[in-house]
């Protein structure tokens, strides 16, 4: 199956950020997480009154594609600011790195054009945190 290009989901994820409910930053926020079987989830901001509440575009469109299934996802774009784009916060790329493999590309623009960047997710976040599943004598031995 052809693989949508990165214009394409740069332009999905400006669509998605159309849908921001951001009544409160009036700072739209769009996501478009491409899975390999060529499905395409969206997602937006979604504010609350509550301001700590908030849900980030990128935590919504990969909550919404796991809980339709999908599990192996291959890139991400990301939609947000006129002038400057925006770059996925620390805790959107901890919970990314539960689900996408380090080399999944990330690419990030802003709302109306110009340049679209792309980086390897593990870029942004090298040192992610995970749960240690080796023997305590294995983590120790790894520590300088
Ligand atoms: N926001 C996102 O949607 N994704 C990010 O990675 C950073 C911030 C949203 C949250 C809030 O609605 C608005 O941008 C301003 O912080």
């Amino acid at each position: 199956m052809q693989q949508p290009t990165v214009e394409t989901l740069i332009e999905t994820a400006r669509a998605a950020a159309r849908k921001a409910y951001c009544p409160y930053s009036n700072y739209p926020v769009g996501a478009a997480l491409l899975a390999r079987d060529g499905r395409i989830f969206t997602g937006c901001n979604v504010e609350n009154a509550s301001y700590g509440l908030t849900i980030c575009a990128e935590r919504v469109a990969l909550t919404g594609a796991v809980a339709q299934g999908a599990s192996d996802f291959v890139a991400l774009a990301l939609a947000a600011g006129a002038d400057e784009p925006a770059t996925p916060c620390g805790a959107c790329l901890q919970v990314l790195v539960e689900f996408c493999p380090p080399e999944m590309p990330v690419s990030f623009a802003t709302l109306s054009g110009g340049t679209v960047r792309t980086l390897p997710l593990r870029d942004f976040l090298p040192y992610a945190f995970r749960l240690q599943t080796a023997p305590l004598d294995a983590i120790h031995e790894q520590t300088p």
